[in-house]
């Protein structure tokens, strides 16, 4: 073995033998997901006494609707549930997920086409880990949600980063995803409506991109979590019901987080083509094996019943959503385009870096943040996460007597920046 001599230059990790490496490559090269770690921190003050408001979490602050959780209540009571059952998911929710599909966003699939999974995060994951070798590129359309650059690493991918700022309403062009493309590239990651920009692509721009993905042979890695959040009369298309041609080489991720207040509950899916659903099936029958079934029936609850819970989110959300942008509106050297859908607002604080902010200054979004939460106890995630410096991202999940105070804490220590 080669020794590590105290006098040798210190070596890189990746130059260390293997037995001396205490993390693995690939794992220490992943970030922690910094929404997380804002949400954390901004609930450890909170323990601590301070009255910080948050606007960082990803989550709906409604509870999970009474029926869903009767029916997990009844389904911890049956024995059947209390032992494994298929990797890939129930039978009965698989056939909710087709029927809900069929429902909602006119996709026809079979229960072969599906796979359930340990939430978005995990069906993000294992669709990339199956679609991914070493190397191939993956387009990734920014600002982008924080754990796909991180999960395209982990299953051995390239991100490569396309920038839509304000001024195109955060929204990528076919042109611009032409220009990033390579002879690796090998997945498009689309995502609509948008964390963190809360951007729609309208229907045309759908079908511009799915038909420039299907010329250019490209897979397409779309995630429709948001589908049910969109605003104004907006509504997000399926990319593979707009072009049909591409559904062979497209893979749809999902779930009952964001639309039935369900993030604790840990159930999302995969839809795709056979063989890609079947060698993830693989990967996860032996990284988790099967959701834990009391969340996959009260999943089978949520689908099958109808819209109506999402649908009063949905009024809450619009109401903060227009009440939020005209607050950060009134903030000098803030931009705050209005979005579409999802429940985060995106605004450019390019404005107010540099400048003198209550004694002390920022000059990137990181430091603001960090200053926001210091002086005005408000937690905010910066554009850093989301591969945008000079932007913050703020959820409007919160009650709206929050929401009034926090911006307008903001609002009284950023007006006096100059
Ligand atoms: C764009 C997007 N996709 C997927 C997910 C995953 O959601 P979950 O793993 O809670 O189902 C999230 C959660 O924040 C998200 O914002």
């Amino acid at each position: 073995m080669t020794a590590v001599s105290p006098d040798s230059p210190i070596p890189s990790s990746s130059e260390l033998p293997p037995a001396q490496r205490r993390i693995s490559r690939r794992i220490a090269g992943i970030a922690e997901s910094a929404t997380l770690a804002v949400d954390a921190k901004a609930k450890a003050l909170k323990a601590a006494g301070k009255p910080v408001i948050g606007f960082g979490a990803g989550e709906p602050d409604f509870p999970t609707p009474d029926y869903i959780v009767e029916a997990a209540i009844a389904a911890a009571r049956q024995p059947a549930m209390h032992r494994y059952t298929p990797a890939g998911g129930l039978p009965a929710l698989k056939e909710a997920i087709v029927a809900k599909t069929a429902r909602d966003s006119g996709l026809q699939v079979t229960a072969a086409q599906v796979l359930v999974t340990n939430g978005g995060k995990q069906a993000v994951y294992e669709a990339l880990a199956t679609m991914l070798d070493p190397g191939d590129e993956v387009l990734l359309p920014a600002p982008y949600w924080t754990t796909y650059p991180e999960a395209i690493r982990l299953a051995g991918g390239v991100p490569v980063p396309v920038v839509a700022d304000e001024q195109s309403g955060y929204l990528v062009s076919a042109a611009q995803l032409d220009a990033a493309r390579t002879p690796r590239t090998k997945v498009l990651l689309f995502c609509s409506p948008s964390n963190p920009t809360g951007a729609v692509y309208p229907l045309e721009q759908v079908e511009e991109i799915g038909r420039w993905a299907l010329d250019a042979g490209l897979w397409v890695l779309t995630d429709e979590i948001y589908e049910h959040l969109t605003y104004g009369g907006v509504t997000a298309p399926s990319l593979p019901v707009v072009v049909p041609e591409l559904a062979d080489r497209c893979v749809v991720v999902n779930g009952v987080a964001k639309t039935y207040a369900m993030t604790g509950w840990r159930v999302g899916w995969i839809l795709g083509p056979t063989d890609v659903v079947k060698a993830a099936t693989n990967l996860q029958s032996h990284a988790t094996s099967n959701v834990a079934n009391v969340s996959q029936a009260a999943a089978v609850a949520a689908l099958t019943g109808d819209l109506s819970a999402v649908a009063t989110m949905r009024e809450a959300f619009d109401r903060r959503r227009k009440l939020i942008v005209s607050m950060l509106r009134e903030i000098p050297g803030v931009a705050c385009p209005e979005p579409q859908g999802a429940f985060y607002v995106y605004p450019s604080v390019k404005g107010l870096l540099g400048r003198s902010i209550g004694g002390r200054t920022a000059s990137s979004s990181v430091e603001l943040a960090e200053l926001i939460l210091e002086l005005a106890e408000v937690a905010v995630v910066p554009g850093e996460a989301f591969g945008t410096p000079g932007y913050l991202r703020m959820s409007y999940a919160l009650g709206d007597d929050d929401l009034v105070e926090g911006v307008t804490r903001m609002q009284r220590l950023l007006t006096s920046a100059d």
